[in-house]
């Protein structure tokens, strides 16, 4: 099989697949994976991705929901997969979160499934595995918390030193815990992430360490499967809208590749609209798509959802690409908005981290504001477990004054069984 390629956005630079830079060496600029067509497309593609699917795939690459699509992924690396496996994550339909965010038909893919609980392994299986084809010595990445989480993790399955650097009290206990535990070296930094990605960025080239953020293209391919996989779970029928938090910009850029892909190889006959939501506290890529991307902006970014604590986006331009290929559009919300749009998913007995919840409370607000329209397709994105951020919860339900509106309080009581069906009781007219 002919080999991939590396394709540099804004030089039109090509390079091997197997070159060990994270950017393009002759301009730093982003860089894209390349590769070369499958021999089939349409039907007889997904006939192939259906297959592989089927019950004889329990083991080997591909049980994995990102390398089933191995030959939009990495066609070459066939026999140096690096696989937990991951993704094949449920695509959930739930009445209270679709009657809360106003939809008739909201789908909730819940990439919190994932081996360490977020997306990023679905990148990070393909970047894991293209560092050690490599053979790069040693692998780092800045995070707000989960790419940190499953780099370690991929790199103590590859044998590699991971270095993970992270902002100071930015970053989820859940997440943090994770990086250590798996055994990366983990750097905490004062200063926000954008200042981490920047350093490790520089460190990368000057110390010959492999870096993993969305910055590597190869990461996105693995990101581009969430799509392929949600495709191939509605029966390659398109939902009209896939929405997705955005932050550093990674997946929305992915996401715009993977149907920009999907379209051209026939998989789907029409291309989805994508949705990137912002917290309103870390929203340049909304505040440039309200200026229709006549300029960059950067922010000092605040917000509770710390995944996504970002003020100024690596991917920021392959997701205008994204945006503008698929008609897409970009929003923020605030963080109440997200917290209130997480306690639903989270009541609806789902559960997932604050990030993710704002794919939701972004559904709510672009029907509101007409956009989206109430009897569209739609599939939000979450795109981390509820237990990456545990304080959040605690403080939601048990600490804030006054409590909000969707607040479950525990009760204290006395240990007596009155007390118990008194409870009870009010459980049963609530
Ligand atoms: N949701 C979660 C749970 C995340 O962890 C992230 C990013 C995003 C959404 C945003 O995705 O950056 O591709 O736009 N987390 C990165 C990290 C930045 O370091 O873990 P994006």
């Amino acid at each position: 099989m002919s080999a991939s390629w590396q394709h540099c956005a804004s030089c039109a630079q090509e390079i091997p697949e197997t070159d060990t830079h994270a950017r393009c060496p002759r301009c730093q600029g982003l860089l894209e994976v390349r590769h070369p067509a499958p021999a089939t497309t349409g039907a007889a593609l997904r006939a192939l991705f259906d297959d592989r699917r089927g019950g004889a795939n329990h083991r080997g690459p591909y049980s994995s929901g990102v390398w089933r699509f191995r030959e939009l992924v990495l066609p070459t690396a066939a026999d140096c997969i690096l696989t937990y496996p991951e993704g094949n994550t449920p695509l959930l339909a739930r009445p209270a979160v679709s009657a809360w965010a106003g939809a008739r038909e909201l789908l909730l893919k819940h990439e919190g499934h994932n081996p360490t609980g977020s997306f990023k392994d679905r990148g990070m299986t393909v970047g894991v595995t293209q560092a050690r084809r490599i053979g790069a010595t040693a692998v780092a990445c800045a995070s707000t918390g989960n790419t940190g989480a499953s780099l370690a993790a991929y790199a103590a399955l590859a044998g590699l030193p991971a270095l993970v650097i992270v902002p100071k009290g930015k970053v989820a206990v859940g997440k943090l815990a994770q990086a250590l535990a798996y055994g990366a070296r983990t750097l905490v930094m004062r200063g926000n992430f954008d200042r981490c990605l920047e350093l490790v960025d520089a460190a990368s080239e000057r110390l010959g360490v492999y870096l993993l953020n969305s910055i590597n293209p190869f990461r996105l391919e693995g990101q581009k499967t969430i799509v392929f996989e949600l495709l191939q779970q509605l029966d390659w029928e398109p939902p009209d809208w896939i929405v997705v938090p955005a932050g550093n910009l990674g997946n929305t850029a992915a996401f715009g590749k993977a149907l920009g892909e999907a379209r051209a190889l026939e998989l789907i006959s029409r291309l989805p609209r994508l949705a990137a939501v912002q917290a309103a506290g870390a929203a340049p890529f909304a505040a440039s798509f309200r200026e229709g991307f006549a300029r960059r902006h950067r922010v000092e970014p605040h917000t509770v959802a710390t995944a996504i604590n970002i003020g100024n986006p690596a991917s920021y331009d392959r997701a205008v690409r994204a945006i503008r290929e698929t008609d897409g559009v970009v929003t923020a919300v605030s963080d109440d908005e997200i917290l209130e749009a997480k306690a639903v998913v989270d009541a609806a007995g789902i559960g997932c981290e604050p990030a993710s919840a704002a794919s939701v409370a972004g559904v709510r607000q672009l029907i509101r504001d007409g956009t989206i329209g109430t009897t569209d397709r739609i599939v939000a994105v979450l795109t981390g477990h509820i237990l990456k951020d545990p304080m959040t919860v605690t403080f939601y339900h048990q600490e804030r004054e006054p409590p909000p509106p969707r607040a479950n309080r525990p009760v204290e009581i006395e240990p007596t069984l009155s007390e118990i069906e008194r409870e009870l009781r009010a459980c049963l007219t609530t």
